[in-house]
């Protein structure tokens, strides 16, 4: 069964009013040649989500929240629901980036009710996975990996393909060291051999993306790789241009996914 491609830009900590509404609509004009082939999709901060969705009703891209908390409503200053990333037009959210878990001490267990709270609420998830540096070095990356993805998996079984995976590692995000193509493929193979444990079909449907670094010339190579089905780009998606070039690279890419 193919997996159709997925390139999703992380805005993270930036372009939180007008200037989001006028990069996405700059993603929409740069990358209209993969309308249809490869899914798009701009992650803006919650400020301008509904602004952003505005803009983008009717176009090919699509909108992600970067975040949420697993309750619909009630006494939770400051945080954002996912009924209310439906309500501002989101269709997908990113849970347990490495900086959720590095900065806002992010759990497994926390990720894994996310995850579930917005397959409830029918947002699709882009659920974060990876290693540091020193896990890897440690020859640590698997166990990490595994471990991170067993509050992961159940939830994303519940609704085969409508989930996605980041592999994200975490010495690759905003460091420009680019994991190399075959370091990429093996852990993401690893991933869906993991998957293949709870169901063949989860394995099958499920979108494994790669993250960390990716840029217009690095991207075809990543994205050749049997199991790697998209990208999550952080600052390469802060520049529409450069951002459209990663979504043609998946455009071009021959492999049979
Ligand atoms: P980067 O970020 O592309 O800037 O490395 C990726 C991410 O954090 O999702």
């Amino acid at each position: 069964m193919a997996r159709k491609y997925l390139i999703a830009g992380n805005w993270k900590l930036n372009n939180g009013g007008l200037k989001g509404v006028e990069l996405a609509a700059a993603v929409v004009q740069a990358s209209k040649e993969v309308a249809g082939l490869v899914e798009v999709v701009v992650s803006p901060p919650f400020t301008a989500l509904a602004a952003v969705s505005a803009e983008l009703e009717g176009s090919h891209v699509e909108v992600a929240g970067q975040n949420l908390y697993p309750k619909d409503s009630g006494a939770f200053t400051g945080e954002i629901s996912a009924p209310m990333l439906d309500e501002s037009g989101a269709k997908w959210v990113i849970i347990g980036h490495s900086e959720r878990r590095q900065y806002f001490g992010e759990t497994d267990e926390q990720v894994g009710a996310k995850v579930a709270a917005a397959t409830a609420a029918g947002i699709k998830p882009i659920a974060c996975v990876g290693e540091t540096l020193a896990e890897r070095e440690a020859g640590n990356t698997m166990t990490v990996v595994f471990r991170q993805l067993e509050s992961i998996v159940p939830e994303l079984n519940k609704k085969p393909g409508f989930g996605v995976i980041a592999y994200e590692p975490v010495w690759a995000i905003g460091t420009g060291k680019v994991a190399t193509n075959e370091q990429a493929q093996e852990v993401h193979a690893a991933i869906r051999e993991q998957l293949k444990k709870t169901s063949a079909e989860l394995a099958e449907v499920t979108r494994i993306l790669y993250g960390g670094s990716v840029k217009a010339d690095n991207a075809a190579g990543l994205l050749a790789c049997a199991d790697i089905d998209g990208a999550l780009v952080g600052g390469a998606a802060l520049d529409a241009a450069g951002f459209a070039q990663i979504a043609k690279a998946a455009k071009a890419s021959g492999h049979d996914n």
